[in-house]
């Protein structure tokens, strides 16, 4: 075989093949049809060079193949013999191979993929009339993209265009991704393998970061140190831009890493991880640039990681997903009224603060959110269906094992006349990534220390040395 093809184990053809088959039954189980899912556009960047290509991870879920221009066509109303899993992508072509690269080519797709055939992406267009011709319904990702509305457009016009000799054009459009979301908020075993390497690779370049921490280093060689760690044990990218935000830059919930020094008595915040084969992991923590926490950062710290402990025991299959919320705004509320940053006499208990969501000022974004191809992962929060809240919410779902989450508490104290000075500039995050169990969760991201008396040891070590 060429070795510039990539490995593509037999195993993960399988995982690819059934979940095609998994949505092609769902999509018979609602009357038949067909679904058409596109891998994402190459974007230029600037002139003629290129943002580095991400597939989309939908069709990614469904295929495993990452080339650019590539199409899914799935008919679940195909007769036995005929071809019910499709790839269109790029043929072969000698020329832009040795420019750009090795790409399959449509015989070569079908044969390592998996599907029961494949053509030119160029032919699409020529296919699809006839693929929709008495299709009761078209499954796609509905009023995503203008192009891809335009598109279908024009492949209905064209099967209408053939009524009179009998045919008849899909009388249905219906969104394809919700039936995705179900089947990715569920991560099989495959997709656990790849997570728990990736989130491994994250670990080991926080711990890097730590370890290379000194006062007078720049956010940006914190960053360098990350996305070597990444790289080196071959993450194609980092999940998402990373965060290293030093002193007060840590206040500001999307600071990308940027030119400031890190001084004695700074906190530091990177929030960074990796993608692995398609899969996001995303860790933060949050450390003492000199190696010391201050007696102040110290109290705020163990507040927050008591916090996450609340929330981690609060995880598990069967409860709702606001259950880790709500347990880690109590504690992160309880030290708010603690340290005196929020008025105990004003307030009285933690009641009144989650009531009055006196505690969204020093901590504004959620506990967790799910985690997987995206950083922030596909599937609904909410039940499709129930009573709905005083706000007109309906309820939160229910998590089942095989769901992944971060859980991600913080606190962010800026500088300002009513809160006790010693906290002033400080922000902290401690995020980890979280696999729900029939009983518990299981943390993918603990190969880094958490415990502040953990970290500092770490940076002690690394200081002697
Ligand atoms: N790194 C993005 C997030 O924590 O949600
Ligand atoms: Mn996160
Ligand atoms: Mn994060």
């Amino acid at each position: 075989m060429n070795s510039l093809i990539e490995d593509v184990s037999p195993i993960a053809v399988d995982v690819y093949r059934s979940r095609r088959e998994r949505v092609l039954a769902q999509l018979r189980a609602q009357g038949g049809g067909l679904a058409v899912l596109s891998t994402a556009p190459e974007v230029m960047r600037n002139r003629d060079t290129d943002y580095p290509f991400r597939h989309d991870s939908y069709f990614y879920y469904l295929t495993g193949f990452s080339e650019p221009e590539a199409t899914l066509v799935l008919n679940a109303s195909a007769r036995d013999g005929e071809p019910a899993s499709i790839l269109f992508c790029r043929e072969k072509n000698v020329e832009r191979e040795t420019w750009e690269g090795f790409r399959y080519g449509p015989e070569a797709a079908a044969e390592a993929f998996g599907f029961d055939a494949a053509f030119a992406i160029g032919a699409l267009d020529d296919h699809m009339p006839r693929l929709l011709a008495d299709q009761p319904a078209l499954f796609y990702a509905l009023g995503t993209s203008a192009e891809l509305d335009a598109k279908v457009r024009g492949w209905i016009d064209a099967v209408r265009a053939q009524s009179r000799s009998g045919v008849r054009a899909p009388t249905r459009a219906q969104h394809l991704l919700p039936i995705i979301d179900e089947m990715r908020m569920v991560k099989d075993a495959h997709e656990i393998a790849i997570m728990r390497r990736a989130a491994s690779i994250s670990a080991e370049a926080h711990r890097g970061a730590m370890h290379a921490c000194r006062p007078g280093m720049r956010e940006y060689e914190l960053e360098a140190e990350l996305l070597y760690t990444f790289r080196r044990h071959g993450a194609q990218a980092p999940a998402y831009g990373s965060i290293v935000a030093t002193g007060a830059n840590a206040c500001v919930l999307h600071y990308p890493a940027g030119n400031a020094t890190m001084r004695d008595g700074d906190l530091v915040l990177i929030d960074a991880a990796c993608e692995l084969d398609g899969y996001a992991s995303d860790i933060t923590r949050t450390f003492p640039a000199s190696g010391r926490f201050t007696p102040a950062q110290r109290e705020l710290y163990d507040i927050v990681l008591a916090a996450q402990s609340a929330a981690i025991d609060a995880t598990r299959a069967g409860v709702s997903f606001d259950a880790l919320h709500q347990a880690a705004l109590e504690v992160l509320s309880q030290g708010l009224l603690d340290t005196g940053i929020l008025d105990k006499a004003k307030f009285g208990g933690v009641e009144n603060v989650i009531a009055e969501r006196a505690y969204a000022r020093f901590y504004m974004h959620r506990t967790g959110h799910w985690l997987g191809m995206d950083v922030h992962d596909a599937g609904e929060y909410r039940e499709a269906d129930g009573p709905r809240d005083e706000q007109g919410a309906r309820p939160w779902r229910t998590l089942v094992a095989g769901n992944v989450l971060t859980i991600e508490p913080g606190l962010y104290v800026r500088a300002a006349e009513d809160v006790p000075e010693r906290y002033w500039n400080t922000g902290i995050r401690i995020e980890d990534d979280a696999l729900v169990t029939p009983g518990g969760c299981e943390l993918l991201t603990r190969e880094v220390p958490v415990a502040a008396d953990e970290i500092e040891a770490l940076m002690r070590e690394s200081i002697s040395h």
